[in-house]
């Protein structure tokens, strides 16, 4: 009988040393497109809105639950010893009810979606286990169906025969039980294997002994069901995984990339129509991309919100940017977090902003630093000018209104205000409010030395 997911618990096994990553991290806290690769088989098990979800945890147990201390949906409990799959299980199957279903993932194959998932959670059968058919079925279980398709046990690599061996149907690890059904099966298993452990498998042979063969669905898809064991297969993953980010982007919203296989996506992106990507691009935590914007060659974009017809050159870092019209930024360019540029504003080479509105069609075209500054509209920030905000102690703010136009070179010392429309004379040390329409400039002024001659070099000896 399906049963509603509010009865649904998740198990996630996540003990395991995994020695051949060679690592000081526990291998589930190893990072697949910059999130360790349990949580992304927490998102698959959350968006199967489980009741409980427990985490099973043993070597790095303190690691692994530091690195999910404020997710409060998770019960972590303790596999003191590896003694296998079965036994990992075990120890969570006191904390579920008999009525429930219990549905196992591993916590080192994060590829799974919860649309791969829930064939299994709605499956009228009492065992479950996901299935899948491979060219190469060395190192994983093997599933061993009877004349129905129904599933008479699932051998181990190292404990199969040479007719088991060449079964290509394979064991994803995915299992999905009835509590009470799982409780009795596990109490029978013992770690008469080649490796001396309890494994999650064998409840499969002992179900058919019960004359109640369990059930295997076959995934369509088999590359999601790789694990990674080693830092060769982790990277594969990277590589699967943001291939299916790069097609969802060119499938969902029509997105335009030159090399998907060169776009990574660390978060989500949201886009509109007719954006165009170009290779090496890297997107981070939230990020929205209006029609027409265009992202250049070898560039990250972290949490912005970018307004059409943005188009941000190659090589530029933006990390918590709103463009709130049509912008031109880059090539070079590092915009930090909370810049907001308005409609026409042109942020060009070597510029790093931080913190600072930019009014329409406001320009820092070559080589500043533009922090804590609120600027106008049509101000032209000249090559080299530098908001000193900083005085140690305290950030201050720098205020430029509409209009404005500062030579070059320019050191504006903040807190400090240029009113409208005036000019800053350059390479100037702004230390005080600058009057509206004037030309304010402060350095020594130029002189020309009469009889200067230039020192000759002394005769050789
Ligand atoms: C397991 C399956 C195999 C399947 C394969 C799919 C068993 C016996 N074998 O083999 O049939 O084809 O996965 O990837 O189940 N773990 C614990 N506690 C333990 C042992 C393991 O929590 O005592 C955890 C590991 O951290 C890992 C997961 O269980 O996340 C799988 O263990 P692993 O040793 O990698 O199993 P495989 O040899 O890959
Ligand atoms: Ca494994």
């Amino acid at each position: 009988m399906s049963q509603p997911s509010t009865n649904l618990h998740v198990v996630i096994l996540a003990a395991g040393q995994g020695k051949r990553m060679r690592s000081k991290q526990p291998k589930v806290l190893q990072p697949l497109a910059h999130r360790p690769m349990l949580a992304h088989v927490l998102g698959a098990a959350r968006a199967l809105e489980p009741s409980h979800i427990h985490v099973v945890v043993g070597v790095g147990a303190e690691k692994v639950k530091a690195a999910f201390v404020e997710q409060d949906d998770l019960n972590f409990v303790l596999q003191a010893e590896q003694n296998g799959t079965g036994h990992a299980v075990q120890q969570a199957l006191p904390h579920i009810p008999d009525e429930a279903t219990v549905l196992v993932l591993y916590g080192d194959v994060p590829l799974l979606t919860a649309d791969d998932l829930r064939p299994l959670v709605d499956s009228q059968h009492s065992l479950n286990v996901l299935m899948a058919e491979l060219n190469n079925p060395f190192g994983y279980g093997r599933v061993l169906l009877n004349d129905q398709g129904l599933v008479e046990a699932i051998v181990e690599q190292r404990d199969a025969n040479e007719a088991q061996k060449a079964v290509q149907t394979v064991n994803t690890g995915v299992v999905c039980a009835q509590s009470k059904w799982l409780k009795t099966l596990l109490a029978s298993t013992n770690s008469d294997n080649a490796q001396g452990e309890i494994y999650l498998t064998d409840v499969f042979g002992i179900a058919k002994q019960h004359g109640v063969p369990g059930f295997g669905v076959l995934l369509e898809d088999n590359t999601v069901m790789q694990g990674a064991n080693t830092p060769e297969q982790l990277a594969q993953l990277e590589s699967i995984f943001h291939m299916r980010e790069a097609q969802k982007l060119m499938r969902d919203y029509g997105v335009r990339m030159v090399s998907p296989g060169s776009v990574f996506v660390r978060g989500t992106v949201m886009a509109e129509s007719d954006v165009s990507l170009d290779v090496h691009v890297i997107f981070e935590g939230e990020v929205h991309l209006g029609e027409d914007v265009q992202i250049g060659a070898f560039t990250r974009i972290k949490n912005c919100r970018l307004a059409a017809g943005t188009v941000v050159h190659s090589h530029c870092d933006l990390d918590g940017v709103v463009t709130t019209g049509a912008c031109s930024i880059g090539p070079f360019a590092r915009l930090r977090p909370s810049t907001t540029l308005s409609e026409g504003c042109r942020i060009g080479n070597f510029v790093e902003t931080k913190n600072s509105h930019l009014g329409v069609e406001s320009k820092a075209n070559h080589l500043s630093y533009v922090g804590d500054a609120v600027v106008g509209s049509r101000v032209n920030i000249g090559a080299g000018t530098i908001t000193c905000n900083y005085d140690g102690a305290n950030k201050h703010q720098t205020t430029l209104q509409d209009d404005v136009f500062i030579g070059s070179n320019s050191a504006l010392v903040a807190p400090v205000t240029v009113g409208e429309g005036a000019t800053i004379g350059a390479g100037s040390v702004i230390t005080k409010d600058c009057p509206a329409e004037k030309l304010s400039l402060s350095r020594a002024k130029q002189e020309a030395i009469e009889g200067y001659r230039r020192p000759s070099k002394s005769p050789q000896k």
